[in-house]
């Protein structure tokens, strides 16, 4: 059985909501809930991260993630899987829609991570090149709570399906 750790930044709330529902989704008794901004050296311990950010001030990494940043910078995820998800207002930041998480993709796959949870970009409706891994996919699940609430449970259902396999839960 992996070791799998949720870590989230949230400013108003709504990410730490999505990754309690991610962490329902995939079964609470296997995902241990953390806040980055108290919890972040604890990402050294998991064997699967599950990384969750909003994106605030029109492209910027969420505050707890931004100061958490320079430890994040000596850290090293070689062997850790990681599975990205994000939180952000397409309609009112299309040019930077969701950019937190392409900046957090950035970071651990220059330090070693294998990322699973790629997500349509099908369905969005934004121009932000940040959070895309190629032209129809983003790095990670896409959440617009602002927007699109409505869809939010069927994508967290079909994603959290796409990455179990890759969390060792049904090993
Ligand atoms: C002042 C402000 C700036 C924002 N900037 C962005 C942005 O650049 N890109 C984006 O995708 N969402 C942006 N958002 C939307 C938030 O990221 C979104 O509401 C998110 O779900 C908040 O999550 P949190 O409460 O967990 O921090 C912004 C919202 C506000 C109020």
């Amino acid at each position: 059985m992996k070791k799998i750790g949720l870590f989230y930044g949230t400013y108003t709330g709504t990410t730490g909501n999505v990754a309690k529902r991610i962490a329902k989704a995939l079964g609470e008794e296997h995902v241990d809930l953390h806040n980055i901004n108290t919890d972040g050296e604890l990402m050294k311990d998991y064997d699967v991260l599950i990384i969750g950010t909003s994106t605030w001030s029109v492209g910027e990494l969420q505050e707890d993630w931004n100061n958490f940043m320079p430890k994040l910078e000596g850290m090293n995820f070689e062997g850790k899987t990681v599975a990205l998800f994000g939180t952000g207002d397409q309609v009112a930041y299309p040019d930077t829609f969701l950019d937190g998480m392409g900046m957090l993709y950035e970071t651990f796959q220059f330090r070693g991570a294998k990322f699973v949870g790629f997500w349509p970009t099908k369905g969005y409706d934004f121009t932000s090149p940040l959070p895309i891994l190629d032209h129809d996919h983003f790095v990670g699940l896409a959440i617009d709570e602002d927007n699109q609430s409505d869809l939010t449970d069927e994508r967290i259902k079909a994603w959290c399906e796409q990455i179990r396999p890759y969390c060792g839960i049904d090993d």
